[in-house]
């Protein structure tokens, strides 16, 4: 599964690796259009968008009928037999790929996670600001995603998303402590621009006892929904930790300046789902 890592690998394949690299949050593939957080290209635009004026490969923005993020209320079901065995700390990469900041594990193989009873690997996490799934209406500051495939079917998508709440004291997240060091020495990518592997991210020591613990310990709502990015895909099972973890004011400036905005519009009530995604309903009226 090296390979996964490997941008070469995305290009051969067509519709999947549509799914799987824009999940990964890979470098931007050329052939596909370049999405942002406002405006023209911004979240209520993307099914719309094309580079050629015929294919729209972004449409399941607006048609699906289970996208992500989501309100997180009572309706949404208490996740079973989850939890994460990650090592308490351990080598990943870090860069700026353009749409956040991407982690990703120098061995996924150690990062196993059973999430409703089944077994994934962590492919890679990184960051939404603001949060993007809101807990009983209340909205975060930051979200961390842990995005992983599954052990013996690595098209099946589970994503991890762990809040993040602003404390006064103390020193914040051991997480987000490990990272904090490397921001500011991240480069953004070059649009259209594929680099080679070896030049992808810098190393790091990060620590993860923090997400194991809280995993462990919270209640944690899970629902079938989508990528939160183009193209939007669904069928990603989603695991929503209900206690935050703690970041400090500093170490939300520092994410707030790097990552600047990347958070997706709230998507369809889960309790009350309409038969259409909600954009597909207001493009119409
Ligand atoms: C969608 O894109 C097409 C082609 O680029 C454009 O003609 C059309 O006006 C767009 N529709 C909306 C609703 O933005
Ligand atoms: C939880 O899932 C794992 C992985 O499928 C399985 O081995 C284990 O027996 C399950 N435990 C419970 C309590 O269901
Ligand atoms: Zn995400």
């Amino acid at each position: 599964m090296r390979s996964f890592l490997l941008p070469s690998f995305f290009l051969s394949l067509s519709l999947p690796s549509t799914l799987v690299s824009a999940c990964l949050y890979k470098r931007e593939d050329p052939t596909l259009p370049p999405y942002t957080y406002a405006g023209e290209t911004g979240p209520l635009r993307w099914h719309n968008l094309t580079v050629d004026g015929k294919n729209f490969p972004y449409r399941k923005c607006a048609t699906g009928k289970q996208q992500s993020p989501i309100d997180i209320t009572d309706a949404v079901p208490l996740a079973v037999n989850t939890t994460t065995t990650f090592p308490p700390s351990g080598e990943f990469t870090i860069e700026d790929n353009g749409h956040s900041i991407e982690v990703t594990p120098r061995k996924p193989d150690d990062y196993k996670s059973v999430l409703g009873g089944q077994v994934y690997k962590l492919s890679q996490f990184h960051f939404h600001l603001s949060g993007e799934h809101r807990l009983r209406q209340e909205p975060f500051p930051l979200e961390a995603h842990f995005v992983h495939t599954k052990l013996d079917d690595e098209k099946k998508l589970a994503v991890i998303g762990i809040l993040f709440d602003l404390v006064d004291t103390g020193a914040g997240d051991a997480l987000l402590q490990s990272i904090y060091p490397k921001l500011d020495g991240l480069q953004k990518p070059v649009h259209g621009k594929r680099e080679k592997k070896e030049k992808h991210g810098d190393a790091l020591e990060v620590q993860m006892h923090s997400v194991n613990n809280i995993v462990d310990n919270s209640h944690i709502r899970s629902y079938s929904g989508s990528l939160t990015t183009p193209p939007c895909s669904e069928e990603v099972s989603w695991y929503v930790v209900e206690e935050p973890l703690a970041i400090t004011v500093k170490q939300f400036n520092k994410m707030r300046k790097i990552i600047k905005f990347n958070s997706r519009v709230t998507q369809n009530d889960y309790a009350n789902p309409p038969k259409e995604n909600l954009l597909a309903l207001c493009e119409r009226a």
